[in-house]
């Protein structure tokens, strides 16, 4: 089985073609990394495989564990164990997290023809993960990511996936915003999570965040495609020289 293979893909919102050709392979339990200069379509690349309808693919094809991936509705794709932690999250007024998560991991295992958590079950898997991620009670309680810091939000974004367990974890600059005793915890919170059976998409512009959270490969992209493939070496070229020889 492959675990999540893009292949030529094209996509874009209204005119705008922003992603072209883009291909990528990701087997289960690798840590992939994603760096590229602004604009280049890192956050469209996150939302196309998330299922983003604003965004339009017009060529090439995306199977997640042999399924196709572009048939599914957003929703089916979280219950298939998609997870996109966002660049930029967005508030829920009148929601608060606690709800929010109950919600949405009580969906998938319905969707899974798993049993619903009980209460006791549901606040065990709460602590231990708030715990971790050193999220505080109050915060869970307050609605989701409303009037929450940069990096609050942020680290939320990651204790939501933390708690969700998904497969597939794609985060879309996780370190933006962080402080650096934050990063580390965020950093912990995600090592915890890897496993042979669960993959992550990092996309990140800053190498530190990759002496963390350790990736199998690197992969550069730019205007669009993947222009290059490596391995974290590739993270600290990047840091020191730039993208310009590669537009
Ligand atoms: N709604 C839109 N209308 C027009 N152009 C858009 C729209 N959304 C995104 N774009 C453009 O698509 C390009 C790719 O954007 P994207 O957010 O994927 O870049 P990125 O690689 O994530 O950049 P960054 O590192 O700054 O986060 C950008 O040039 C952006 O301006
Ligand atoms: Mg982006």
């Amino acid at each position: 089985m492959t675990f999540l293979d893009i292949r030529n893909l094209y996509a874009g919102i209204g005119e705008k073609e922003i992603l072209k050709g883009l291909s990528l392979k990701i087997n289960a339990g690798e840590v992939h990394a994603v760096m590229g200069p602004n604009g280049a379509g890192k956050s469209t690349l996150s939302n196309v495989i998330a299922g983003n309808p604003a965004y339009r693919v017009s060529q090439g094809d995306i199977t997640f564990k042999d399924k196709d991936l572009l048939a599914m509705t957003p929703d089916m794709r979280a219950n298939e164990g998609v997870f996109l932690a966002f660049q930029h999250p967005t508030e829920l007024p009148g929601v608060s997290t606690a709800l929010f998560l109950k919600t949405a991991l009580n969906a998938k295992r319905k969707y899974l023809g798993e049993k619903e958590l009980d209460a006791v079950q549901y606040m065990k898997r709460l602590k231990l993960r708030s715990l971790a991620l050193k999220v505080t009670d109050e915060m869970l309680k307050r609605p989701v990511n409303v009037g929450f810091s940069g990096g609050e939000k942020k680290k939320m974004e990651t204790f939501q996936m933390a708690f969700l367990e998904p497969d597939f974890c794609i985060l879309d600059e996780m370190d933006s915003g962080l402080d650096v005793d934050s990063l580390k915890v965020v950093a912990d919170g995600i090592n915890v999570l890897r496993s042979n059976t669960r993959s992550f998409l990092l996309i990140t512009h800053h190498h530190l965040l990759l002496d963390y959270i350790q990736p199998d490969f690197v992969h550069i992209l730019v205007n669009g495609r993947i222009v290059k493939s490596g391995d974290r070496s590739l993270a600290l070229q990047v840091e020191e020289k730039g993208y310009e020889e590669y537009k």
